[in-house]
């Protein structure tokens, strides 16, 4: 979930508006706003995006009041509906909140509020949490800010809340715990919401809130940040936002995902920038260079991540076990969290995450931490809650990222892994100096390549025009590019609604072959290099069942060309750098084929861009 809120001299209902259209990537199921409008509150909620909410304000709310919080939804508790949008209400209709998160024992809180005689309008457990504060808030007699603490301190889960009393609209309280809370502040004013996204164009001065603590923000006094479970006082550190405006809207193209597919070249590029040196033949990376000794003294390296960065996770395990010869495992941080997993202290965690807020993620780097491991993240979003979490980490500077499916991301968490890998195969010694030099010039042509990749895009629209009806889709690909592969099928499932699966290539005879028949449009990775004659006969053997087959080739290929449906050149480069180059044109099918069906590419149903709930 997202969420916004603002207390100053402006009108709030457009900051609030706008700032959650940038925060739907958090989630859109459905929007909800708040206002205090001088003597009372308007309440404005729906199922639906934010510009349905734009739409049922226009007729319900006057839209005056400087002082509002919004909330952008993904559904947990409750379904999707009006009554279970955010904002919430308490029972005396003075205190409102919007929360994202959990409050896992809100069963046994709402029971208890219920035999005070609290009722409930909706199925949430932020309308329980609402009335808990103030219940105690009347049964104490405290003001708004304890009554959160005490209230705080009886619940179970995880939150980022915002929420402030009609009767004192000077003040606004908010709190985090495992979901993230900035605070912007300007003169005479404060935004608050889930990321600095929404008030960039007004103040480049935000204050993250870590872990349990609160802030109580008055207008005129300013901000006093908390710890929520001793009370101790914290000196806030009011950090300089490096964010532009122009890096969050479209700039001219169709779709944020369109966007940022295009934007790889320039993506993986600053993500090398600065970090390899090709005249110096070398790499270097402070966040390793400075922890050289654990990982070389590693007994394996465990990766954790979920999604799309968890094929990013894969794609290392090849690298690194390739290059470095270090033993990797690769794991859902859902998994690995919750079945007793045996971490050593000379074990070195790799947490990849693109949004650094991923919930499973971050508790897998916690467990690893309590065991005594080392632990790295591998982050998009800078000072986000996994960046902060790691004992080190390497930014992959993709810039925001906006689309819901994962694009430049993907690859430039790949840049990043490789010359990890890079520079701990040549402090291994278990590269020799021409193959680290080859692999350093490969990488720095890789964007250039990625150009040449991205103008396959006409020949692309052609072969989704043909498929886009197509109710299934498998994807292969062997080695470095079963990743891929994976990648490539998540990218069509996400956004058409495709069913599509992603296979070793060979392993597709202990399966899916029986799925194969004429219609069947079947994607394969056939680059150069990487065991090709054996996905030769992989593709041999689908073109003996009828399937349909779209081969991605190396540039010249003539072998594929002859037996398969369609191809697609991609450049020549590195069996270990074909990754950053043939996921292209399977982001770019996938984003064609969606755009044909009619479907939301940016904001795909059910999904949302960071999961900060387990
Ligand atoms: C969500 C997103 C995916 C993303 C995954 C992990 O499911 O929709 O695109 O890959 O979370 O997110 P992270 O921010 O940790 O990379």
């Amino acid at each position: 979930c997202g969420i916004v809120g603002y207390i100053g001299h402006r009108e709030a209902y457009p900051i609030i508006v706008e700032g959650l259209k940038r925060l739907e990537y958090r989630g859109y199921d459905s929007a909800g706003i708040a206002l205090f409008d001088g003597k009372d509150l308007k309440v404005s909620k729906t199922k639906g995006k934010v510009v349905d909410l734009e739409e049922l304000s226009e007729k319900e709310i006057s839209k005056h009041g400087k002082l509002g919080i919004g909330h952008t939804r993904w559904a947990t508790h409750g379904v999707p509906n009006d009554i279970n949008s955010h904002p919430h209400i308490s029972n005396s209709g003075d205190l409102v909140i919007i929360h994202n998160g959990i409050i896992e024992n809100y069963a046994s809180l709402k029971k208890a509020l219920t035999l005070r005689e609290y009722t409930f309008k909706s199925d949430t457990d932020t309308e329980v949490l609402v009335n808990l504060i103030e219940d105690v808030k009347k049964q104490e007699k405290v003001k708004l800010g304890k009554a959160v603490q005490i209230a705080l301190n009886q619940v179970i889960g995880a939150y980022a809340i915002t929420v402030f009393d009609k009767n004192k609209p000077e003040e606004v309280v908010v709190a985090r715990l495992g979901s993230p809370l900035a605070v912007g502040i300007g003169e005479d004013e404060f935004f608050i919401a889930s990321d600095a996204s929404p008030f960039i164009e007004y103040t480049k001065d935000a204050i993250y809130l870590e872990d349990e603590e609160m802030a109580i923000i008055r207008r005129h006094k300013g901000i006093k940040v908390r710890k929520i479970k001793d009370d101790s006082i914290v000196a806030p550190y009011i950090q300089k936002l490096q964010l532009n405006l122009e890096e969050i809207e479209k700039g001219g193209f169709d779709h944020f995902m369109l966007k940022e597919i295009h934007e790889q070249p320039k993506a993986i590029s600053d993500t090398y920038r600065g970090r390899l040196s090709r005249d110096k033949a070398i790499i270097k990376m402070a966040g390793v260079e400075d922890n050289m000794k654990k990982f070389l003294n590693a007994n394996r390296i465990i990766i954790v991540a979920c999604g799309t960065s968890w094929h990013a996770g894969l794609v290392a395990e090849y690298i690194f076990e390739d290059l470095a010869r270090i033993p990797v495992e690769v794991e859902y941080a859902s998994e690995f969290r919750y079945r007793n997993p045996v971490i050593r202290e000379d074990d070195v965690l790799i947490a990849i995450s693109q949004s650094g807020e991923t919930a499973d993620t971050l508790a897998a780097i916690k467990l690893a931490k309590s065991k005594g491991a080392f632990v790295f993240g591998v982050c998009n979003v800078v000072g986000s809650s996994i960046a902060r979490e790691t004992d080190a980490g390497a930014y992959t500077h993709a810039g925001p990222e906006i689309g819901v499916a994962s694009t430049k991301a993907f690859t430039t968490q790949i840049t990043v892994l490789t010359l990890m890998a890079l520079r701990l195969a040549r402090a291994k010694g278990t590269i020799n100096s021409s193959d680290f030099h080859r692999h350093l010039l490969e990488l720095e042509m890789i964007p250039k390549k990625v150009e040449e990749a991205l103008k396959s895009d006409a020949h692309i629209r052609i072969i989704a025009d043909i498929y886009k009806d197509a109710p299934n889709c498998l994807y292969l690909g062997r080695g470095y590019n079963f990743p891929v592969a994976l990648e490539g099928a998540l990218k069509l499932k996400e956004i058409s609604y495709i069913h599509a699966e992603g296979y070793p290539a060979a392993e597709m005879k202990h399966g899916p072959i029986a799925l194969i028949d004429e219609n069947m449009p079947i994607v394969v990775i056939a680059t150069k290099k990487g065991h090709y004659e054996k996905v030769v006969s992989n593709i041999q053997e689908i073109k003996s069942r009828k399937g349909k087959i779209i081969g991605i080739v190396t540039e010249g290929d003539t072998q594929v060309r002859e037996l398969a449906d369609h191809i697609i050149e991609v450049p020549e480069t590195l069996e270990s750098l074909s990754p950053l180059l043939n996921t292209i044109p399977l982001q770019l099918l996938s984003y064609h084929i969606a755009v044909m069906l009619g479907k939301n590419v940016d904001q795909p149903r059910n999904l949302a861009k960071s999961v900060t709930v387990e």
